[in-house]
């Protein structure tokens, strides 16, 4: 049986995502800001864990807790996230740039290298947004830190040999933080994270060559 850590497990992706993997077979610790926690009895076969990915030492507990609950962790998923209101690059403001660079580049950072640390043989999928390939108006300083984040996980891929970390894009999701981005955008039009995560993790199997 295989182990994940996923980030951000109290809504949206994060939270499908943990009940998708959890229903097939993997062991699953995810934790967030809000989440509830779980002890030692998960709920179904997901643990849950309150941390906030911000605080250098939340990052050492949730790794920590993973491998006195699994022996050892396989897989890190970078899913939790932060966004603004949409503003043109512009508009926005340096603590607006420090604000979002602060969990989607400098917090993944440290949970993935913590991660790593801890499992050499580990693997990372950092979830990313086409926004960080393309220029929606307004989605530039997200796009930027997602962006941001996808060239260090190549890089990484690149510089550790035998080390795999790969980003996957979800696509448009009707969660949370769409929602904070473009409160007018048509949800009807949005994909929902249960259909989405249900996507992501055969994206993930076939990346990872799994069954
Ligand atoms: N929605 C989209 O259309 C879309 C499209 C492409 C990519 N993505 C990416 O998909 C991922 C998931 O997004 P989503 O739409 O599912 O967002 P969401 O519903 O807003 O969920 C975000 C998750 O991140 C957690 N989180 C945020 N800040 C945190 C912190 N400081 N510490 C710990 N947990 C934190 C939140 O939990 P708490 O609030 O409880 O901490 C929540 O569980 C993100 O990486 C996003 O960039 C989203």
């Amino acid at each position: 049986m295989k182990s994940v850590i996923i980030s951000g497990g109290s809504k949206g992706l994060g939270k499908a995502l943990s009940n998708v993997m959890g229903n097939d077979g993997w062991k699953v610790l995810t934790f967030s800001r809000s989440i509830e926690e779980s002890g030692n009895e998960p709920n179904g076969s997901v643990f849950t864990m309150r941390a906030d990915l911000r605080l250098d030492r939340d990052i050492v507990s949730v790794v920590n807790r993973a491998n006195m609950l699994f022996g050892k962790t396989d897989l890190l998923i970078l899913n939790a996230g932060t966004i603004m209101e949409c503003r043109n690059v512009l508009e926005s403001t340096v603590a607006d740039l420090r604000r979002l660079f602060e969990v989607n580049v400098f917090a993944n950072y440290y949970l993935m290298r913590t991660f790593l640390e801890a499992n050499p043989n580990g693997t990372v999928v950092h979830v990313t947004s086409d926004a960080a390939r393309q220029h929606f108006p307004g989605w530039g300083v997200y796009g930027a830190s997602k962006a941001v984040m996808d060239f260090l996980i190549e890089a990484v891929a690149a510089e550790e040999g035998n080390l795999k970390a790969f980003s996957i894009d979800p696509g448009d999701m009707d969660t949370e933080m769409h929602r904070i981005a473009d409160s007018s955008s048509d949800r009807e039009a949005l994909q929902s994270p249960e259909a989405a995560a249900l996507k992501f993790y055969e994206k993930l199997k076939e990346v990872l060559r799994i069954e």
